[in-house]
């Protein structure tokens, strides 16, 4: 009996499965005085490919960070908005939100600009446009990827990391249980403006902190990037706008090209070669109760897995010293106090690999311009690469 209702559910079973792929476009614009009415970069990133006019409204998040530094900011953009209102949407309300990691702390952050959205009737065909570091690109973008399940999404990154590596991904993530990243999308922005100019108005702890990505993309992607930045590297300390932006934009492009053409933009595989140095990077702000930089904890944790590769006998020594060098020229810290807490600090990598969804991944460096990927971490020989690290510092 039991047999035979089991094969009349079988007949009555019905199965089909489609591939189908999803067209984004992604577009990256650089240019300087953005605000000014004279440059049309802004409202034709607004607007989008398509030339929208059906667009609703607007509503534009900005950093704490920036307004405080810009005073005439919000002014700038009104007069922006105004000056282009037969082809822009409507600016509803501008809405300043506390920048760095807060943003992403606070769920209250996130929930303010839900609010806004469904107060300012912010549908799928209006825009959120966002100003600010990574940390606030990151909640902002959350929201805009969760309200309606999308509304657009103009990114203005205004941090040199943000602007390198960041704001150019596809990624919004924001923390929970103390974990980096814990809730997000993957939701492509309809454009990201990049100012050079609001970069000025950076501390110089927050101006260097971002190159640690373009050293990352460097020792990824690209030896001559990498050799020319150690020429370069005093002019970029000293914030020599005309020679730093260069990079800048290289980093940001090969980011791009990395997610467009790389085969894997929402990261499906296991192997994410833009986390290189991230696992004890997470851990690392975890430890420090998210004070820690990104961007130094980047530094750190590319600092720490070549040091690991170098001992493994992956990386060459001189590959390893050059890289020590360069983050050390530019300023960058190579090691944190609680990376001596080591047991915690090795617990990054069984997160990183939750994070990952499936086996351990981890990408390391062989010369700059070459890495590979390993499924393994030797976690002795890991404990001697924190004590060489300590031993520099
Ligand atoms: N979504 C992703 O793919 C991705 C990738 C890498 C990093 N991130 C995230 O980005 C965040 C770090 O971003 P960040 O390095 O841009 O720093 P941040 O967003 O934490 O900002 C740092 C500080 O600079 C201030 N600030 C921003 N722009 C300024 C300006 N032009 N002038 C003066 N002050 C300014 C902010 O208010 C803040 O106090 C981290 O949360 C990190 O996890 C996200
Ligand atoms: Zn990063």
């Amino acid at each position: 009996m039991h047999e035979h209702s089991q094969a009349q559910d079988d007949s009555e079973r019905f199965t089909q499965v489609e591939r189908f792929t999803v067209q984004w476009s992604h577009g990256l614009f650089f240019s300087s005085h953005t605000f000014d009415p004279a440059n049309p970069v802004l409202a034709d990133a607004i607007r989008g490919a398509d030339d929208e006019s059906s667009q609703h409204g607007m509503i534009v998040v900005i950093d704490e960070g920036v307004t405080d530094t810009n005073p005439d900011l919000q002014d700038r953009i009104r007069r922006y908005v105004e000056a282009h209102r037969d082809s822009l949407p409507e600016l509803r309300t501008i809405h300043v939100t506390p920048g760095g990691e807060i943003s992403k702390n606070d769920p209250r952050m996130v929930d303010e600009i839900l609010d806004l959205i469904n107060e300012h009737g912010i549908c799928r065909r209006s825009t959120v446009l966002v100003i600010g570091g990574g940390a606030v690109l990151d909640s902002a973008g959350y929201a805009a990827a969760t309200a309606h399940r999308g509304v657009r999404i103009v990114r203005m990154p205004t941090t040199v990391l943000s602007q390198a590596d960041s704001g150019v991904g596809v990624k919004n993530g924001i923390n929970r249980y103390g974990k980096k990243n814990f809730t997000g999308t993957f939701t492509p922005p309809n454009a990201v403006v990049c100012d050079t100019r609001l970069l000025e108005s950076l501390s110089d702890a927050e101006w260097i902190t971002g190159f640690s990505e373009v050293v990352k993309i460097a020792l990824l992607k690209d030896a001559d990037l990498f050799e020319r930045m150690e020429r370069d590297v005093s002019k970029i300390r000293e914030r020599d706008l005309t020679v730093a932006i260069g990079y800048i934009f290289e980093s940001a492009r090969r980011h791009l090209e990395h997610i467009t053409r790389g085969g894997d933009p929402f990261e499906s595989h296991e192997a994410r070669p833009l986390d290189y140095g991230h696992w004890s990077a997470h851990k690392l702000e975890q430890m420090t109760n998210f004070e820690l930089r990104h961007g130094d904890a980047v530094s750190m944790g590319i600092a720490l897995d070549s040091i690991y590769a170098g001992l493994m006998g992956m990386e060459s020594r001189d590959s390893v010293e050059r890289t020590i060098a360069l983050l050390e020229k530019l300023g960058l810290p190579i090691f944190h106090p609680c990376m001596s807490q080591t047991d915690v600090l090795i617990e990054g990598l069984q997160e990183f690999r939750e994070h990952l969804g499936g086996k351990l991944t981890i990408t390391l460096v062989t010369e700059p311009g070459s890495s590979i990927e390993v499924n393994e971490i030797d976690e002795k020989i890991m404990m001697r690469a924190i004590e060489e690290l300590s031993r520099r510092t």
